[in-house]
């Protein structure tokens, strides 16, 4: 990684103006700037986690910050490798960078006052919502501050929301979504390559990650928000990689004549999910969706149209409501596709790995093309791969904002600043995975067996963090919404999950290292069906594929690594050629 991205001096591309500005903020800085850089580490509010030195005033870090989360994080840990915690300056704002895992699990435990809401308002905002959608949003909202002349009419339009996801991605919502998509993975694979076509049993060239790209989205989307919508919105795979590249850049809020493609993006989006709704709503009026489908053309499964219904009932508008189905369509895309595509690419990248989890697979298999997912997620090999892929390229950044001055561990936290536990600077501790006496242990390598110990004690301090977290949302939800009239009665969504025995104190460290899904109340809600969409989906290619890979093109390209340009799931950084062909049965 590079360790000069912390330098908060910008890069030269900038417009000549902007660097007459800069030399002027620097020479007359510059006196300041070096005293404050030779006192080292040193601590701001009495309490706080010790400051990273800054040159600039106000803005401190806050470019390096903004052009690259990764890396930046990653230098401001290798200065002080021992700090559980550092302070940074970012736009007249003080940022928490947190390294420690108990701190981290604090954090998570304690939605009180870590928050996760203001991020969630201020994209809402970004992608539609107006001024009476923003007051409807607020009520029921976590926020530091209220907004002047706040009314609250009972309405709980976010909590009601993140309520609804629990029960859709689990039990047989799950299973039926699952079912969905890897029925569309494996039509795709049968159109690609018929199976009474004498040419699919020829080798053909391929990029993997490609192939698993595209054909993975698709079924997807066909799983979520149905079939119909490639008729209305043909280009919406492309909107997706493109929006997925310039989504970061919308939360700067910089105007329209900065960002043109973004805002275009987002606009896109609003065109063709406002159809897509209104599309659904005449089909269901023409009869043609019963209330009872659990999956239809129109809507996708039924938790999508029930939750674009509610959103009309709480009298959010249709931007608004498009907006977030863009965001919600993109979120749920851009962090398992890259992975599906790491753990497809290591897969075929060692050929005994490849035949272990073959073997994994044939023991799970049910028919000649037919699995059981549960055995496939279960399997040692695979789940030690699909881990080992979260690890090494996920790069979750998962943000807070401290509500009231408060103690975390030995430091004191200040109202109104950032926390930012950065997943990936724990999951690449070398004291934490490097094993002595163990070449391939260092945490750059990609090892498959890294998780063969299992990885029941991570989910149960999980589900631990989420309870509590989920408990004291639900508390401070209900207690005003009482005051408003509104009767709750349902208790949070509870999920049982599989207790393994003790692990030794090195397994359990690294456990509470690996943080792809955050924790809290945002625990991903989708980290089942994402396994499933992984794990299953690569069983099921490689029931019905032959796959090996183009020595020639690996000795010229290289192996893929991450591509730590973006948040959440990491792409590959270059392509992987292969050979595919029909399996003969
Ligand atoms: C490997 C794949 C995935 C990764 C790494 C991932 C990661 C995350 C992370 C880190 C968060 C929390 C953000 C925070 O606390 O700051 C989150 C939230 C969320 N994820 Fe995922 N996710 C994945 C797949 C999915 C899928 C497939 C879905 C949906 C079908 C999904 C739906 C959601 C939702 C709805 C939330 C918001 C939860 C709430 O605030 O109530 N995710 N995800
Ligand atoms: C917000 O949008 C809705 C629907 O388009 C509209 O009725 C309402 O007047 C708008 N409110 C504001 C404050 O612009
Ligand atoms: C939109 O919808 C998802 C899924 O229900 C929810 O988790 C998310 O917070 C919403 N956010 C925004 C900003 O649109």
């Amino acid at each position: 990684m590079n360790s000069t991205v912390g330098q908060p001096v910008p890069s030269l591309s900038l417009p000549l103006a902007q660097h007459t500005v800069l030399f002027w903020i620097l020479s007359l800085t510059l006196p300041l700037a070096v005293i404050s850089y030779w006192s080292g580490y040193r601590r701001i509010a009495a309490g706080e986690p010790p400051l990273v030195p800054y040159l600039l005033p106000w803005l401190g870090h806050g470019m390096a910050f903004m052009n690259d989360i990764n890396g930046f994080t990653e230098w401001v840990r290798s200065l002080n490798p021992d700090s559980p915690a550092a302070t940074v300056q970012v736009a007249g704002q003080h940022l928490y960078l947190v390294f420690d895992t108990k701190l981290a699990s604090q954090i998570y435990r304690r939605s009180k006052n870590f928050i996760f809401d203001p991020f969630n308002l201020m994209t809402w905002g970004i992608m539609g919502a107006n001024r009476s959608d923003l007051e409807i949003l607020e009520m029921g909202a976590q926020v530091e501050k209220r907004t002047p002349g706040f009314k609250d009419d009972g309405r709980r339009v976010l909590y009601d929301l993140h309520r609804m996801s629990g029960p859709a991605l689990t039990g047989e919502s799950l299973d039926r979504l699952t079912s969905l998509f890897i029925d569309t993975i494996c039509r795709e694979i049968d159109t690609t390559f018929p199976e009474n076509d004498a040419a699919s049993y020829e080798w053909v060239r391929m990029d993997l990650g490609e192939f698993v790209k595209k054909t993975w989205t698709r079924a997807s989307i066909v799983a979520l928000f149905g079939s119909h919508i490639f008729t209305i919105w043909p280009r919406i795979e492309d909107w997706l990689w493109e929006f997925d590249e310039h989504f970061q850049s919308l939360l700067t809020k910089m105007p329209r004549f900065m960002l043109p493609k973004a805002w275009a993006l987002r606009d896109e989006a609003w065109e063709f999910l406002e159809k897509w709704e209104d599309e659904a709503l005449a089909a269901e009026k023409r009869g043609e969706i019963k209330e009872t489908d659990d999956w239809d053309p129109y809507w996708g499964l039924q938790w999508v149209a029930v939750r674009a219904k509610y959103l009309i009932k709480q009298g959010i508008s249709a931007k608004a409501r498009a907006g977030n189905e863009s965001v919600f369509l993109w979120g749920l895309n851009a962090n398992t596709i890259p992975i599906a595509m790491q753990v497809m690419n290591q897969a075929v990248l060692s050929p005994t790995l490849l035949s272990t989890l073959q073997a994994e697979i044939s023991s799970a298999q049910t028919g000649p093309n037919t699995f059981n997912m549960a055995a496939v997620t279960t399997a040692p090999k695979l789940k030690s791969v699909l881990l080992e892929s979260l690890r090494w390229a996920t790069a979750s950044p998962s943000p807070r904002v401290v509500r009231e001055d408060c103690q975390l561990g030995e430091y004191k936290l200040l109202k109104g600043s950032m926390v930012i536990v950065h997943s990936r600077t724990l999951q690449m501790d070398a004291r934490t995975w490097a094993i002595d006496g163990v070449p391939g242990s260092a945490p750059e390598e990609f090892w498959a067996e890294r998780f063969l110990d299992g990885d029941e004690r991570e989910e149960e301090n999980r589900i631990e963090e989420n309870q509590e977290a989920e408990t004291a949302y639900a508390a401070e939800t209900f207690a005003q919404a009482q005051a408003q009239g509104r009767s709750e009665t349902a208790k949070p969504h509870k999920i049982v999950e599989p207790i393994s025995g003790p692990k030794s104190k090195e397994t359990q460290q690294r456990m509470l290292s690996m943080r792809p899904f955050g924790g809290g109340t945002t625990l991903c809600p989708g980290r089942h069906f994402a396994t499933n969409e992984i794990l299953g989906g690569l069983a099921a290619l490689l029931l019905r594929l032959d796959v090996k890979i183009d020595e020639e093109a690996l000795e010229k390209n290289g192996a893929p690594v991450p591509n730590l340009g973006k948040q959440g799931g990491l792409f590959p950084d270059r392509g992987l050629g292969v050979w595919i062909r029909r399996r003969r049965v």
